[in-house]
């Protein structure tokens, strides 16, 4: 949510911070800004809307300099607007923010009583104008950043820059991430490694309330007792191109796309040579000792965690909670002995997932994280950590990272039901044998698009569209209904279907599409029985199923998707892929912002 960015080049800086604006606009786009200091003069410049129009203006009104900084926004407090933009400028500070700065009301109240006006609605000018009042107490540009930095409440990352000083910026983080990149003679700040990938891989994280003086020469970082701290300089491993769409007309179709090659890769690396035993990471648990498991996570990564529920009470026999983070984390509820949570997020960063891992790190649980990001603070601050090894992704909807993440949680399943003697050896070899075969199915399923963008077509028209499934595929329609509602805006609700006729069968006439994900499993014929009661009311279903559910399913229904057969465990997996192509299709025919919905931001640092 809001990315920023700091630059201390050796050239002119406006079009390397446009670049890096561009790696993390999937934070935020209401607004992007950017501030450089030129011949001792601090300058900005900024648009309302989507990065293009600040690169626009940038055209007529460029800015010059070697030094500054830049933003893109999701607005929290005040309206898109161009004097809401960052950076938030108060006479020769500018300062660009992600997060929120929860004492603000307080602190306005203090600077009003000096006399200090605001121009703004944003949380952010008071960081602004609280750094100008101390500045004007005489202080220099590093103690007044210190002296405000030290007022803050919230969670916040923040870049600051000052008129006259061309060799200076003072990053800080408090709960949101900031990453500072070490060039040749040059110095940067980014909310993550992806934005300075094309500048640097050298990467330093700051921790938890540390902040930092950046020049060209380095970056003297002051832990939050005041301390000078050695961080390590990691190098990342971001190829540039990991965040290009690579002939795709969208980052979700590339990304969809590229599915079945990081499946394999992931599956490859948590599998022995031969294939026949899972390797997952030193420290993840013996679960015969394990009786419980809590999962933890919010959006998507919160409906694979109900998808894993199944697997892990069925296959495992492990009772399980799931949970919506912004819930579980004020619900303060008893975490058992012999618990482990685990905290799923693609970005590692969600500020509520994070909240909730502290608060049972607190009680003194287990904690394992499954993330995209290793680096991140939910990975740093779990006990375990398995990354889903999807790579980069950068549309706001979520499609590789969801299908990883059931993946290393099905491994981590699997893993449980061995360790619990559930299965035998020659269980697991069955399952892997399966495992392995699943890039190729979903190479498969995702060559059946055209059948997909067909149906989709129709979908656009829809006002209203309803998802069912059972079992896991109740996760799956929950998945479904999000995805058509995050991108092409349509109403979309998930339910499982025998939830059906206790509320919304009310809902079906013959304007109202049904997609039904239902695999030829031992359920299939209850969820035939509910596609009856829907198409006895004129409800039209799209039915999604294998060769076999489609033929048993008979002719009335509207329109079928058929997946290749794949083994029961696995088909939540298989499956996500028409539900991504469904919604993705739609959203291409009603000429929605498909990698940039609109009020959406794909990394929510705030709560
Ligand atoms: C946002 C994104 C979703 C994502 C959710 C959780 O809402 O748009 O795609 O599932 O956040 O994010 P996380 O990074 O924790 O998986």
């Amino acid at each position: 949510m809001c990315g920023i960015v700091g630059v201390l080049g050796t050239h002119e800086v406006s079009p390397i911070i446009l670049e890096a604006l561009k790696r993390l606009e999937y934070r935020g786009y209401d607004s992007a800004g950017i501030a450089t200091v030129d011949q001792g003069n601090l300058d900005r410049r900024r648009a309302v809307g989507k990065l293009i129009n600040l690169s626009d203006f940038l055209v007529h009104n460029p800015l010059p300099g070697h030094s500054g900084i830049g933003h893109t926004r999701w607005a929290t407090h005040g309206e898109p607007s161009v004097v809401n933009a960052h950076p938030h400028q108060a006479g020769t500070v500018a300062v660009v923010h992600n997060g929120i700065i929860e004492n603000f009301k307080a602190l306005r109240e203090e600077l009003a009583q000096h006399g200090i006006g605001f121009e703004t609605e944003t949380d952010t000018e008071t960081v602004a104008l609280l750094t100008k009042h101390y500045l004007d107490d005489g202080m220099s540009p590093r103690d007044a950043a210190e002296k405000t930095i030290s007022r803050l409440e919230g969670a916040f990352a923040l870049c600051f820059l000052f008129d006259g000083e061309e060799d200076l910026l003072i990053a800080a983080r408090k709960g949101s991430p900031l990453a500072i990149g070490h060039g040749d003679g040059e110095m940067f700040v980014g909310s993550d490694a992806i934005a300075l990938a094309p500048m640097t891989n050298k990467v330093t994280y700051l921790d938890e309330g540390d902040w930092a003086v950046v020049t060209r020469a380095g970056a003297e970082i002051i832990d939050k007792n005041g301390n000078r701290a050695n961080r390590d300089m990691k190098e990342i491993n971001i190829e540039a191109t990991q965040v290009e769409k690579g002939g795709h007309k969208h980052f979700m179709s590339k990304e969809i796309a590229e599915q079945p090659t990081v499946l394999g890769q992931a599956i490859n690396h948590y599998l022995n040579t031969e294939g026949t035993a899972i390797t997952l990471p030193e420290g993840t648990p013996d679960f015969a000792k394990i009786e419980r498991i809590t999962m933890v996570a919010c959006g998507t990564a919160y409906l694979a965690c109900l998808t894993a529920k199944y697997w892990f009470e069925q296959v495992a026999r492990i009772p399980v909670e799931v949970d919506i983070a912004s819930e579980f984390r004020y619900r303060e509820p008893p975490i058992p002995a012999n618990t482990l949570a685990i905290f799923v997020s693609q970005s590692g960063e969600t500020a509520d997932t994070l909240a909730a891992l502290r608060y049972v790190t607190e009680q003194g649980a287990q904690t394992a994280a499954v993330v995209n990001v290793p680096e991140s603070s939910i990975a740093r601050e779990s006990d375990l950590t398995l990354p889903i090894l999807a790579g980069a992704e950068i549309g706001v909807a979520s499609t590789k990272a969801f299908t990883c993440q059931l993946h290393v949680l099905a491994l981590m399943a699997l893993k449980a039901a061995r360790d619990r003697q559930i299965i035998d050896n020659s269980e697991l070899h069955r399952n892997l044998v399966n495992l392995r075969n699943l890039p190729g199915l979903l190479n498969v399923a995702i060559g059946r698009g055209d059948a997909v963008k067909k149906i989709a077509k129709k979908l656009s028209e829809s006002q209203d569209v309803l998802f069912l499934g059972r079992g896991p595929m109740f996760a799956l329609a929950l998945e479904g209904a999000l995805k058509l509602k995050e991108i092409s805006y349509i109403h979309a609700e998930g339910y499982a279907s025998g939830e059906l006729k206790h509320g919304p069968i009310a809902l079906i006439d013959k304007h109202m599409p049904v997609v039904v994900f239902a695999p030829s499993d031992s359920l299939f014929d209850k969820t035939v029985s509910n596609m009856q009661e829907v198409m006895a009311r004129g409800g039209k279903i799209i039915l999604i199923t294998d060769a076999a559910g489609a033929k048993e399913a008979g002719e009335d229904v509207w329109q079928t998707i058929v997946m290749p057969e794949v083994d029961d465990f696995l088909a939540p997996i298989l499956y996500a892929v028409p539900a991504q192509q469904l919604a993705y299709f739609t959203a291409i025919a009603k000429g929605t912002d498909v990698d940039q919905p609109r009020n959406l931001a794909k990394s929510v640092t705030v709560e």
